[in-house]
């Protein structure tokens, strides 16, 4: 619908809360995610990032507080129902099949009228579909720098190409923002810088958002248009990341 207003935020939460037992893993976290942006989620390990893309996405329910995704109020959706409308965190999707292709794996995370009861049966409009889903596969795959292993078998791909994969796999789905865990973690540092650059450019050219969890401060954030800093629970600091570098406060953190 062209006439269809959009969020500038597609993701916003309001003091949204996680507490286990006496420990608050999430402390009233009040954030914006930009739409088409790389937003950063950075901290320590314990801070709170995971559980905090856990809360949001379903996988656990808030104490407090709201979520609201592309101007809908998801606050303790089940994880199905947030992953339908568009909110992927990239370890929600089945890991790829290793014994299929590349192309197969993302075919595979495409839903397609072959799943219609009602134009299953009439195959030419499915031989179509499936004419046009090979063509997005392919220009999804150029998007992040796989094509040319379009058919090679998953399990032959280094780890930070499955990584890729699953990134190609969730934009197959039609995801609008993938939360990416630690999508750098035990990846060739000569690769992360590679992938970084791909999700970047992927912002720009693609309707999705990254919102990227991170624990160390280095290669990741100066790919990012905005930061937000978790220690203990708590938003501490957030910004532009040449801001959020010299604030003290984070300083402090990570080195005090
Ligand atoms: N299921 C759980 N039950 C109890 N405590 C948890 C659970 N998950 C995480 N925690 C605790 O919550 C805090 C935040 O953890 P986590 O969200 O994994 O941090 P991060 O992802 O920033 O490393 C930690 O102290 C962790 O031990
Ligand atoms: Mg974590």
């Amino acid at each position: 619908m062209s006439t269809e207003m959009k969020d500038e935020f597609i993701l916003e939460t309001e003091n949204l809360t996680k507490r286990f037992g006496g420990l608050v893993a999430v402390d009233h976290v009040t954030l914006k995610v930009k739409r088409n942006s790389m937003t950063m989620l950075m901290g320590p390990n314990g801070a709170g990032k995971s559980t905090f893309v856990n809360t949001c996405t379903g996988v656990l329910k808030p104490d407090e507080g709201k979520v609201i995704f592309n101007g809908m109020d998801i606050t303790g959706w089940p994880p199905h129902k947030v992953y339908e409308a568009g909110f992927v965190r990239t370890f929600q999707i089945p890991m790829p099949f290793l014994k299929l292709t590349v192309l197969e794996n993302v075919l595979a995370a495409m839903s397609h009228s072959g799943e219609n009861p009602l134009k299953a049966p009439i195959k030419s409009l499915w031989i179509k579909e499936e004419e046009e889903n090979v063509k997005r596969a392919f220009e999804i795959l150029r998007k992040v720098g796989l094509e040319d292993m379009w058919d090679r078998e998953s399990y032959k791909l280094g780890g930070g190409q499955l990584k890729m994969l699953e990134v190609s796999r969730a934009l197959a789905t039609g995801a609008k923002l993938i939360a990416l865990d630690e999508p750098i973690g035990g990846v060739d540092p000569a690769y992360a810088g590679d992938i970084l650059t791909y999700l970047s450019n992927l912002r720009k050219t693609w309707d999705v958002t990254f919102l990227l969890i991170e624990h160390r401060i280095d290669v990741a954030l100066p790919f990012a248009d905005y930061v937000y800093v978790m220690d203990r629970g708590k938003i501490i600091s957030q910004g532009p990341p040449k801001d959020v570098e010299n604030d003290p406060k984070v300083i402090e953190i990570y080195i005090g």
